[in-house]
């Protein structure tokens, strides 16, 4: 029997889509390290992949969930580290954007990154997340700002939102098909 929660189902609090996130990335980076590393496409396409799955979450934690923290939280430390791990992150994350899959430290930059997140991940899920219950934010309105935002950013990068779609489908960024509301005149 399915249990259904409509409710419950639709919509992740902000700790829960953050979490559901970092496993996701985690399963990359295993990925990864099972992959043939002798196959070139295969090893561009998942770190692609990594890359803007980690540059869409960092973007959201920085613009919507790091600052509520902040507002609320006297001991700004463990944010100013959380930035610091990110801004290492991405430096990696441009190096390998600018890389080709067979030169020689790519491998290697992509097993830092995946340690590094690792790390990050954990402190954040024990750190951070237990700071965010304790200061009582508005996890849910959070939650869904940054579903929103993760949308859209997933979107303008031209990745899979998770909805289903034509197995044809060209890489050609399309226009929202969404009509503007016409107001009708009064
Ligand atoms: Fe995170
Ligand atoms: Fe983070």
């Amino acid at each position: 029997m399915t249990k259904k929660s409509s409710e419950t189902s639709r919509s992740q609090n902000a700790l829960e889509l953050l979490k559901s996130d970092h496993e996701q990335v985690k399963k990359l980076f295993s990925k990864f390290e099972k992959l043939d590393k002798e196959d070139e496409d295969a090893k561009r396409e998942l770190v692609e992949q990594i890359c803007n799955q980690l540059t869409v979450h960092a973007e959201i934690e920085e613009e919507l969930f790091y600052p509520a923290l902040r507002d609320v939280l006297d001991e700004q430390d463990i944010l100013d580290e959380a930035q610091v791990e990110h801004d290492m992150a991405k430096q990696l994350i441009g190096d390998l954007e600018s890389m080709e899959p067979d030169e020689d430290l790519y491998d290697a930059k992509v097993t830092v990154l995946g340690e590094y997140v690792k790390h990050h991940v954990e402190e954040e899920e024990k750190e951070v997340f237990a700071k965010a219950k304790k200061a009582q934010l508005d996890l849910d309105t959070i939650g869904a700002d940054m579903l929103e935002r993760k949308q859209e950013l997933m979107g303008e990068m031209g990745m899979d939102t998770g909805e289903e779609e034509m197995p044809d489908t060209q890489h050609i960024k399309q226009k929202s098909s969404k009509k503007p509301a016409r107001h009708p005149r009064a």
